[in-house]
């Protein structure tokens, strides 16, 4: 099965979307493995967006990431990378599709609420930077 690292940025937290998005990845049927409500470290946020780093924007894009707290979050789920990158829309919100996560909450491209992983390898990257394997919560279905 396949892992994906989903945040909510400052943006989303203090919109008050959380429990929407959250929702969302519920009803698709997607499984929460860890969530942690958190204030990213200049060290996190520089690793999470290293592919970033030689863009001009770099600079405004951490100093946003740390300027509150996140939600991050690890879902679980066939395919969940695709799907739910499909599932939050285009990074621009201009071109993000309405029912899509920026469709709907979204207005700049700087600010636009949520941040999904974009390739298997990535996704292992991102949740390493925030979770270590035992904040992890495996669990079967039984009600
Ligand atoms: P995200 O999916 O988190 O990955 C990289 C982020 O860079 C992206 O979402 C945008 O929020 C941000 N971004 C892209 N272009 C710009 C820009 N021109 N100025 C500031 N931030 C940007």
């Amino acid at each position: 099965m396949e892992k994906t690292f989903l945040m909510i940025k400052p943006d989303g937290v203090q919109r008050n979307v959380m429990g929407d998005i959250i929702s969302r990845f519920e009803q698709k049927g997607f499984q929460l493995r860890a969530g942690k409500f958190t204030v990213l470290s200049q060290e996190q946020a520089e690793k999470h967006y290293e592919e970033h780093k030689d863009k001009p924007f770099f600079g405004e894009l951490i100093e946003f990431i740390t300027s509150g707290p996140v939600f991050a979050m690890v879902w679980e789920g066939d395919n969940i990378i695709q799907i739910s990158r499909m599932m939050i829309g285009k990074t621009d919100p201009i071109d993000a599709q309405p029912g899509t996560i920026r469709g709907d909450f979204a207005a700049h491209k700087n600010l636009n609420i949520i941040h999904g992983s974009d390739s298997n390898e990535s996704a292992v990257r991102e949740i390493e930077n925030v979770f270590t394997d035992s904040e992890l919560v495996s669990y079967e279905k039984t009600l």
